[in-house]
Formats: C-alpha cells, structure tokens, sequence
C-alpha cells in the first residue's frame, strides 16, 4: 500500500504464476511447459538473429510471423494478431473488446488470469459454475451478457469441449464476442480456428509456450475477422508497439517450420498423459478426462495440499489450487516418461 498508488492499483488482484524454481534437479510438472526442447531450427534460427541487427527495432507489423501464421491457418495476415504470449493477447482483448455494460461470462474454475484481468481493465464479470462432472455446459451460458470467454481445453481441469459445441455457443451469441483459450487445443482438443470464417464474433487465441516448447520466447497469437483484430493493433499500438523483440519473430517463425518436431512432440506427451494418467489411476486416484499437457486429479484418501507437499519433499513440484470444488486436486503437468516415472513412485508411496 502507497499513497501514491492510483486507485485501480488498490483494487488489483494480481495473478501468482507458478513458481520458477532455481534448482535444475527439481521435476517441475507446475507450470504446463512442454518437456521436451523447442525445434533445432528455432536454435538455429534465434543465432542467427544475434548480431548487429539487435540495434535495430523489430518489426512493429510482426509481417513475417503473421503471412506464416496466416498461411497456416488459411487466413489473410489481417485476420492474425500476435503478441508477448497469450497473456499478453488476453489482456488486450480484455481491454479491446470483453468491456461491456453487461457482464463477461466465464467458468468458475477457469485460467485464474481472467479476474485479474477484469480488475486491470474495469471488466465486469459473472462466474458460471462447471456442471458435477466439472465440465462447461454451452446451455448454462443461455444468459444475457456482454462477452464470453473460456480455455478449450478448460484449464485446470483439462477437460475440452467439442467444436460443435463451442460452435452453439457462438451462434447462440452472435451479438457478443466469444473468445476461445486454446492455449491447450493441440494436445487432443478439436480447435474453433475453421469457425472464424463463419462467425465475425469469435476469437481464437492459441500459443507457442506449449505445442512448440517456446514458454521462454513469450510469444501468443489471436485469429478472429478484421474488425476483431483491428481492436486489438489499437490497444497494442496504445500500448507498447513492439511486444516482440527480433529473437521471438525469428523463433516463433522458425518453429512454424518444423511441423515433424512439432508432431512429434506433442505426441509424445499424448502417449505420456495416456500412460500417466492409467498409473494414477492404478493407484486410485480419480482423474479427469484431459486433452491438455497435464492431468488434474485427486486421491479419495489424502487431501491435495498434503500431496502437493509430500511430493515437494521429494523435489516434484506439481500445482496445487486451495480454490474450494478443487482443493483436493493436484495439477500434473505431463513430463519426459523419465519425469512421470518418478511421479508415480513418489505418489505411491504417499497413497499406500
Ligand atoms: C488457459 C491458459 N491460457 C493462456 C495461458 C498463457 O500462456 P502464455 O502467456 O505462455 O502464452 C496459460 C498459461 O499457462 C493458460 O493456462
């Protein structure tokens, strides 16, 4: 507290990444990062960006990584926005186009980024709760509102909704943005990106911190129509006009390129959730249905707090929630099958 705080810095409600430890022995399975490294060619191609070239301003337009983000997705470059990691997409958007009169809708248990947001931006926003089986109910969005926003693959539970049913959902609110999270959507999710050409309402925001190991480089994009995008350049070129310096346009490019490693990594992590998720269940915990890089579940005999720690003290940081419906639940992120391994003998001997 200052008295030289403005007063929306007092009403703030900061959001608390997971933590960064400094130790390399630790297994962090907290933060979602892909264990595997990012594509040589995104090696190759930050090397060579080092040089006398770092004097000099990026690109402020972003060109080159917006014509291959376009051109991967079957889109005109105006349709692409990019920016210092989804979170940074996210809270333009916030700022661009989810202020209204009538409130923002978006799940209870959701990205705990999002009420932080509102409080930035002056967002007023009403929670609708996950049905028993902790699963978004397109139906119970069937309310009045000003916008609507929600993770697909929901976050933390993991569990994805089917692009018909994103797509009820944006027809049935063609007056309203809808805004989808697809921060997981390549781990097994069906994305809402073929639904931008038919609905002028609908934003699709995806990153390179997951699918493509680049959690280090910061980069995040949006899909949406002209006028959607068009909001958001107003707010960045209000804000800072080059949120990516020349290593992340160069990296996130190259990384575009290389679809083998991309495919090959992420299927890897498939195969691991699968086998992570069969051993956790084994040894009797209930496991959500995830189509993301991590797996949220919770054992019937140990609270989630007292797991969390026992894992701690065995240097495996996994992350744990105190919010209530998901205090007995651990977040896992799917790590390297050496990673998992020691998971599960940790957890064993914490459950017997
Ligand atoms: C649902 C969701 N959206 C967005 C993000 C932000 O990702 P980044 O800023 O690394 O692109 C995260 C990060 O964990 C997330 O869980």
């Amino acid at each position: 507290m200052s008295r030289y705080w403005s007063s929306v810095v007092h009403s703030l409600k900061p959001y608390v990444p997971g933590e960064q430890p400094a130790m390399a022995t630790v297994v962090k399975l907290n933060t979602n990062e892909n264990p595997y490294g990012p594509s040589p060619r995104v090696i190759a191609a930050l090397s060579a960006e080092i040089g006398d070239a770092l004097r000099l301003y990026p690109d402020p337009g972003a060109t080159r990584l917006r014509d291959a983000l376009a051109a991967r997705h079957g889109m005109a470059r105006e349709q692409v926005f990019v920016g210092n990691g989804s979170d940074e997409v996210l809270a333009h958007t916030f700022q661009a186009l989810l202020r209204h009169d009538a409130p923002l809708l978006f799940p209870d248990i959701t990205y705990s980024f999002y009420p932080s947001y509102c409080r930035l931006c002056g967002v007023n926003y009403r929670e609708v709760p996950l049905d028993g089986s902790m699963q978004v109910r397109v139906a119970d969005y069937r309310q009045p509102c000003g916008a609507i926003i929600l993770p697909n693959p929901n976050a933390p539970t993991g569990i994805a909704l089917q692009r018909a049913e994103v797509e009820a959902l944006v027809a049935e609110h063609q007056d309203d943005v809808v805004v989808v999270d697809e921060a997981y959507v390549d781990f097994g999710g069906e994305s809402a990106v073929p639904l931008v050409r038919s609905y002028p309402n609908l934003l699709v925001i995806q990153t390179f911190s997951k699918s493509y190991s680049l959690a280090g480089l910061r980069v995040g994009f949006a899909l949406g129509q002209r006028p959607l995008i068009e909001a958001l350049e107003r707010v960045k070129d209000s804000f800072n006009s080059y949120p990516l310096g020349r290593l992340a346009l160069a990296g996130a490019a190259a990384a575009l390129e290389d679809e083998a490693w991309f495919e090959q990594n992420r299927n890897r992590i498939i195969a691991g959730r699968q086998r992570l998720a069969a051993a956790l269940l084994g040894l009797g915990f209930v496991v959500l249905p995830s189509a993301a890089n991590f797996l949220f579940a919770r054992h019937p005999g140990r609270s989630g707090a007292n797991l969390a720690a026992g894992l701690r003290s065995q240097a495996i940081i996994v992350r744990h929630f105190a919010g209530e419906r998901i205090a007995d639940f651990l977040r896992i992120s799917v790590g390297t099958d050496a990673d998992n391994d020691r998971l599960i003998e940790a957890l064993r001997l914490l459950v017997r």
